[in-house]
């Protein structure tokens, strides 16, 4: 495939979301390009915004929701869901040994967390042995069941494997909190508020007007799961970046850590890793893609700068008690943490 075809393909992507997910233009885009990225994503806000519908839609873009798809003898599902409660195991996620009384053997039940979309809601509810389990799987993208390792990403087979998370930051109670090294492995947390406009509501409203089932039953499938793969190493190796990018990207990670430099110790108590810093860029690159370009710029790496770097840095607590008055207590944290990432940004293009 030639560039030109990546850039369109990408950009019906888009479209077919837009389709059945008003507003949050750029939620969307940057959910996109972490999946071209090759990254899980945490979809963060308060229960009816069109999570689950967005996740659903990607899944119909790719012909992926009701399918089953035999790879090398093991099955895997288009899409599955996960609710995430107290009582579930490890095993009901990845998978266990199920003894067979006809042939008196262990035989491998493979989970839920063997398809291409994995939609896990409320992640936090879970115990953090059934979270760690899910995250290793996600890390190594492979399970291992009975002694046997089953794949979960095949590139050769074009079988992709991409987990999008979601948690509600307003409940808080009977939650396991995701520790920061966790939250880490989400290559972008991305934060779902209310519609921004009554317009938007409105056009929510007009979207369900005249009908009961949902939007997206009507979506077709317009690209081939093994499309994901290809749009991934074309964003990897054919998205060039100049090495003033590269500098950019350095001083961002560097200057949010309060051992670095003044302006982080006084918005965070934690700044971002190395890994940060990698994750910036492909998604920087990958954003770039998306808005058809083949070079990525120091504006493609501001424009995702929060969705990346927002759960892996923490916010000093008195700038979020200050960011409480303004915006309230539920949008607090993430305005400190946008603040501090604003300021950081003018510092350095002030150097
Ligand atoms: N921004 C939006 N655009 C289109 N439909 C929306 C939007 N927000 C909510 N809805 C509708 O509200 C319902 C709840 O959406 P859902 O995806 O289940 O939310 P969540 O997973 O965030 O709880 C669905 O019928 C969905 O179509
Ligand atoms: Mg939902």
């Amino acid at each position: 495939m030639e560039q030109a075809d990546f850039i369109r393909d990408a950009r019906r992507l888009v479209e077919v979301l837009d389709r059945v997910v008003v507003g949050y233009s750029v939620e969307k885009r940057v959910v996109l390009a972490s999946l071209l990225a090759n990254g899980h994503v945490l979809l963060e806000g308060p229960p009816g915004i069109a999570k689950t519908t967005l996740a659903k839609a990607l899944a119909r873009a790719f012909g992926l929701l009701d399918s089953r798809v035999s790879i090398g003898g093991v099955e895997y599902r288009g899409f599955s869901r996960i609710q995430f409660t107290p009582d579930l195991l490890p095993s009901d996620v990845t998978g266990s040994l199920v003894y067979n009384p006809v042939t008196r053997e262990f035989e491998p039940r493979l989970g839920p967390i063997f398809a291409y979309i994995v939609l896990v809601d409320e992640v936090n509810r879970a115990t953090p042995r059934t979270q760690s389990a899910l995250l290793e799987a996600m890390q190594e993208r492979q399970v291992t069941i009975g002694g046997r390792t089953y794949p979960l990403e095949d590139r050769k087979a074009g079988k992709f494997f991409a987990v999008l998370a979601t948690q509600n930051p307003v409940e808080q109670e009977g939650t396991y909190p995701l520790p920061e090294a966790q939250l880490d492995r989400f290559i972008t947390r991305v934060v779902f508020p209310y519609p921004r406009a009554l317009e938007e509501e409105k056009s929510i409203l007009r979207l369900h007007a005249q009908r009961l089932s949902e939007p997206l039953e009507d979506l077709e499938s317009i690209l081939d799961p093994k499309w994901l793969h290809a749009a991934q190493s074309f964003v990897a190796e054919q998205v060039a970046v100049q090495d003033d990018v590269l500098d950019y990207v350095s001083q961002l990670v560097r200057f949010t850590r309060p051992e670095v430099s003044a302006t982080a110790r006084e918005f965070f108590e934690l700044g971002a890793s190395p890994r940060a810093g990698i994750a910036l860029l492909r998604v920087a690159k990958a954003w770039a893609m998306l808005e058809g370009r083949t070079v990525a710029t120091r504006r493609d790496v501001d424009a995702v700068a929060f969705p990346v770097l927002n759960h892996r840095v923490i916010p000093k607590l008195d700038r979020v008690i200050e960011a409480e008055e303004a915006v309230g207590r539920y949008s607090a944290r993430y305005e400190a943490t946008r603040r501090g990432l604003e300021e950081i940004m003018k510092s350095i293009r002030a150097l």
